[in-house]
């Protein structure tokens, strides 16, 4: 089997680097072609020098990672400081990079890409969809390009930011509909998946246990990541959202759903930025995405602390 094309694009942000880890260590199943950061859990100046310290520490300094759009479409950045830390990567200090960022912008590189490429390329999409939307509104033929989109965002029930509205989405709302309604092959993986993979201290543990420099970062990082979520949510660990993603390209058996209708709220100040999952039918619009909502969490750790052990 030849490795899947692949472009992630992320705000890391401590989830978003235990994904990329994730993804570095599995280049039989995914040929990461770059990364593309945008402006999210912290301020994109930070994002790029954190996907460049990722790279260093998985040992792959020479993939490209490009800076893409510093801001949401219309509303102003919103961070999340208070869950990543300042530097958005809390609990580790990282040498700096000895790689630049591409010169490139992140947009420009993924209409190039997806313009030149001659096999159709995977998306993964751990941060707000700024850059995806922008390059879609440049370029609309690249929508042919793209295998298909794996998105971490949104949520069936409940949000994080407000009762209504998860951080990815509400981050950047116009951004989001742009891309659900770009007739993509969309896959959404929501806080009701990844609520479902908790990093219990048994877990960590057993990251630990694989004693090396990687799962030393690793470990470090998830230990001060999500104890304010794990708190706040009542549950035994926190919330690991974005590496869900890699692990649904790696193992998609680890998880299910539905072929559903998702309608982004951009309008209403009470529910902006809502994921509205229409699970009974009910708008009679035709479905848009593959939503999931089971994942088998014991397998998505195996498959972490696996792959982990082999960087
Ligand atoms: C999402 O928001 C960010 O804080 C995480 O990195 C993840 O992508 C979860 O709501
Ligand atoms: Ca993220």
């Amino acid at each position: 089997m030849t490795a899947l094309p692949l472009i992630i694009d992320c705000d890391p942000g401590v989830d978003d680097a235990i994904a990329l880890l994730l993804a570095l260590a599995s280049p039989e199943d995914l040929n990461l072609l770059g990364i593309t950061t945008v402006a999210g859990n912290v301020p994109l100046s930070l994002t790029q020098q954190n996907a460049l310290k990722i790279c260093e520490l998985a040992g792959r300094p020479e993939l490209p990672v490009f800076a893409g759009c510093p801001r949401p479409l219309l509303r102003p950045l919103l961070t999340a400081e208070h869950v990543h830390g300042t530097t958005g990567l809390e609990g580790v200090t990282f040498p700096n990079p000895s790689r630049a960022i591409q010169p490139q912008h992140g947009v420009a590189f993924l209409i190039e890409r997806l313009t030149q490429t001659q096999q159709p390329i995977t998306l993964a999409t751990l941060g707000p969809l700024t850059n995806i939307a922008v390059a879609l509104i440049q370029e609309p033929a690249i929508a042919h390009q793209i295998d298909r989109i794996v998105v971490m965002g949104g949520a069936i029930t409940q949000g994080n930011v407000t009762p209504a509205a998860e951080f990815n989405i509400y981050v950047d709302p116009q951004a989001a509909q742009v891309v659900f309604e770009a007739g993509l092959d969309l896959t959404l993986i929501s806080l009701d998946v990844t609520h479902q993979v908790l990093t219990t201290p048994e877990r960590l543990d057993q990251i630990r246990a694989l004693n090396t420099p990687v799962s030393a970062a690793a470990a470090s990082l998830l230990a001060y990541y999500g104890t304010a979520d794990a708190e706040r949510y009542g549950l035994p660990g926190a919330p690991l959202h974005d590496p869900c993603v890699i692990a649904y390209l790696l193992a998609p058996h680890l998880f299910s759903g539905r072929a559903l209708r998702v309608d982004i709220e951009v309008n209403s100040c009470l529910t902006l930025g809502q994921t509205l999952v229409d699970r009974w039918q009910s708008t009679g619009q035709p479905p848009n995405a593959q939503v999931i909502e089971q994942v088998d969490a014991d397998g998505v750790y195996d498959l972490l602390i696996n792959r982990l052990a082999k960087l």
